[in-house]
């Protein structure tokens, strides 16, 4: 790589932990915000690429709020559709491979079982469908792009729904989840893992890696270079409400208090979007082609409470730590 890896989206959850990761590795990397470059408009993409020269494009910007989308339709396609158009669009103008993040709301959630990459798309709400269209202009605009799906997005940084249950674990002595919706909860640690496993191996020269379930995953250029939509989440599934009472269990070890989590349908918390009652993601494609897999979702999320909760914020020593 020459380069630095341009970062569109680089306040966003995922932008600040690739941001964190890239400099822990010491990989050059440019972040951009919406103040210095908004992506709907096409001249400031440009200039910003222009301008870095990069070896590589992540998009990490988008419009993700799913229920205000409802009542923004037109801002979420500016910026989920028309953005990343832009995007893809420069990338393409300036022959650098681009990674563009997508989301398990394109899926309606009707299928048994997770989703593979050549699932019909059939999004439920304004959101996922900006999602849907943007993807496939971005196909259009720059063919070889890795367009990476990813899902139920949480970490340190930022608003997601694993920092508002630790909020209410605080502050309410009962909490109300609903119980039938599934998915994979996925830490932005391991979607920065993934996006800097598909930047390496724009360089790297083939090698097999046997993961830890005995697939044999060949780590290459070609998936790179002829570009392709894959699926990367969490390991294993669970439902809001199970991943709710994950995180209150774990985090009593350092508040020492743990609400009871109920389970509630999602006809008792109406939300003005739909959402797919399973969007579970398979990553098996992913993890054949690049090598990576994301660590099981209760490990993640384990890490993840004990940076939120273990920093100098602590306001207790776990149970059964030394
Ligand atoms: N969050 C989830 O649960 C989830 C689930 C599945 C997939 N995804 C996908 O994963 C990717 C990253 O999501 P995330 O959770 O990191 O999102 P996020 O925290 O909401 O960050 C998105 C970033 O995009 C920026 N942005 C919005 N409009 C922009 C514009 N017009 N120009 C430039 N930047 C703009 C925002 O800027 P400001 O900071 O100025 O608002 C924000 O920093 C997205 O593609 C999302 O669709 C997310």
């Amino acid at each position: 790589m020459s380069g630095p890896i341009l970062l569109f989206g680089a306040a966003g959850q995922v932008g600040r932990e690739l941001t964190a990761l890239a400099q822990a590795r010491g990989v050059k990397l440019r972040g951009v915000t919406r103040d210095i470059a908004d992506i709907t408009a096409t001249d400031a993409v440009a200039a910003a690429v222009a301008d870095a020269k990069p070896c590589l494009i992540v998009n990490a910007a988008a419009y993700t709020a799913v229920d205000r989308a409802e009542k923004e339709p037109d801002l979420a396609h500016a910026v989920n559709a028309v953005g990343a158009e832009n995007i893809a669009r420069a990338a393409a103008g300036a022959k650098v491979p681009l990674v563009h993040l997508s989301t398990d709301y394109v899926f309606d959630g009707t299928k048994t079982g997770p989703y593979i990459e050549t699932d019909p798309l059939a999004p439920l709400g304004v959101y996922g469908r900006s999602k849907a269209e943007g993807e496939e202009l971005v196909r259009k605009a720059c063919p070889n792009a890795i367009i990476l799906r990813t899902a139920w997005v949480y970490g340190p940084y930022g608003a997601n729904f694993l920092k508002t249950m630790l909020r209410l674990a605080a502050s309410q002595e009962r909490l109300r989840v609903v119980a039938d919706q599934h998915g994979n909860p996925t830490a932005t640690a391991d979607i920065a893992e993934a996006i800097l496993t598909v930047a390496s191996a724009l360089t790297a020269t083939p090698t097999l890696t046997t993961l830890t379930d005995g697939i044999t995953a060949t780590t290459n250029t070609t998936a790179v270079t002829t570009g392709g939509t894959f699926h990367v989440a969490g390991t294993g599934v669970t439902t809001w409400h199970g991943f709710a009472a994950a995180i209150v269990d774990h985090q009593a070890r350092w508040t020492h208090k743990r609400p009871p989590v109920d389970a509630i349908a999602t006809a008792d918390y109406p939300t003005p979007a739909r959402r797919p009652a399973n969007s579970a993601l398979d990553s098996t494609l992913f993890a054949r082609t690049f090598g990576f897999r994301a660590k099981p979702w209760p490990e993640r999320m384990r890490e993840t409470i004990d940076i939120l909760l273990g920093g100098p914020a602590a306001r207790g020593t776990p149970e059964g730590a030394p």
